[in-house]
């Protein structure tokens, strides 16, 4: 584990948070359907993404040596756990308003079926399934660099407030990117715990060869989520047949205009750390500042008045 990161003693809780869509219009970024779908878009990806960052964290268990790791990865699969469950409640908000998902998340889900612990139903040696957990931890790791830095683009730009959006779907949002600042450490330091001290130079290579595949993968499912919630509204006419490059080259022109989306090339960019061999997420985000903007969000504030009710 990475010194300052022990030496941070921060551990990670749980928020169970409860959110309430029936009031929420659906272009929630008000008039901004691009923004509104493609930011919808973590809504189908992400709960059967984390859920499975979750299973192979609980795998990655009887592995850790180190009990203050032990008790980030638990935190960390707490809190993804209920990341995929308030997404859930989205997909819900987005059925109300006569989205068609259901099919298109049963094939993501047999799409992540394919590569949980027998990858492709392959029966794996001892030492070739340990391998696999490494790897699929490598490619939690990656994700987790590109939800760190829409975390820290969240909680720098804070691009849905000032009255532009509406405020409940914009506190899911902000708490879970907040979140994901907070827990930035945790998959990259399982990964190298897992490797071993030892294997410095091979745990570099392969996280190199993950980021490879993770992050035109990543970029693809957003824009094919993007592109089911489009398709399926008429003010997304403009958009919905936009392939790959036309929508990424108007996420750069959006981000420029109304700052509600993220910047692409800014995510690209940030990969410059990623190939650094002393790359580390803990230099990635602020911890403090993803906490003041917990301690602010109204759902997180209702949860703590209930516990002291
Ligand atoms: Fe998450
Ligand atoms: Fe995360």
């Amino acid at each position: 584990m990475h010194p300052q990161q022990r030496l941070e003693n921060h551990y990670l809780q749980q928020r169970r948070v409860q959110f309430d869509f029936s009031n929420t219009p659906e272009h929630w970024i008000y008039d901004n359907p691009f923004a509104t779908h493609l930011i919808n878009a973590v809504h189908l990806i992400l709960p059967v993404g984390e859920l499975w960052m979750c299973r192979s964290f609980n795998e990655a268990l009887p592995y850790i040596k180190d009990e203050k790791l032990r008790a980030d990865v638990k935190g960390f699969v707490h809190q993804e756990a209920h990341h995929a469950s308030a997404h859930k409640v989205a997909q819900e908000y987005l059925r109300h308003y006569d989205y068609d998902i259901d099919g298109f998340l049963i094939s993501l889900d047999n799409i992540f079926k394919q590569i949980n612990t027998a990858p492709l139903g392959l029966n794996l040696s001892s030492s070739l399934e340990y391998r696999w957990l490494t790897i699929r931890v490598g490619i939690a790791a990656a994700v987790e660099h590109f939800t760190t830095m829409l975390g820290t683009w969240c909680l720098d730009d804070q691009p849905w407030q000032n009255k532009t959006a509406d405020e409940m779907m914009s506190d899911l949002m902000t708490w879970h990117l907040a979140e994901e600042v907070e827990h930035r450490s945790v998959a990259f330091d399982l990964y190298m715990h897992l490797c071993g001290e030892n294997n410095k130079a091979f745990a570099y290579l392969q996280r190199q060869t993950i980021m490879l595949a993770v992050a035109p993968l990543f970029t693809f499912a957003i824009y094919q989520c993007f592109k089911k919630l489009a398709q399926q509204d008429q003010h997304a006419d403009p958009y919905k047949n936009y392939g790959l490059i036309r929508a990424l080259r108007h996420t750069a022109i959006e981000h420029a205009r109304s700052k509600q989306v993220p910047s692409f090339f800014a995510m690209i960019s940030s990969l410059r750390h990623w190939v650094k061999p002393n790359y580390h997420p803990y230099h990635e985000g602020d911890t403090d500042k993803a906490l003041q903007v917990l301690n602010r969000s109204p759902a997180v504030k209702a949860l703590t008045k209930l516990r002291t009710c």
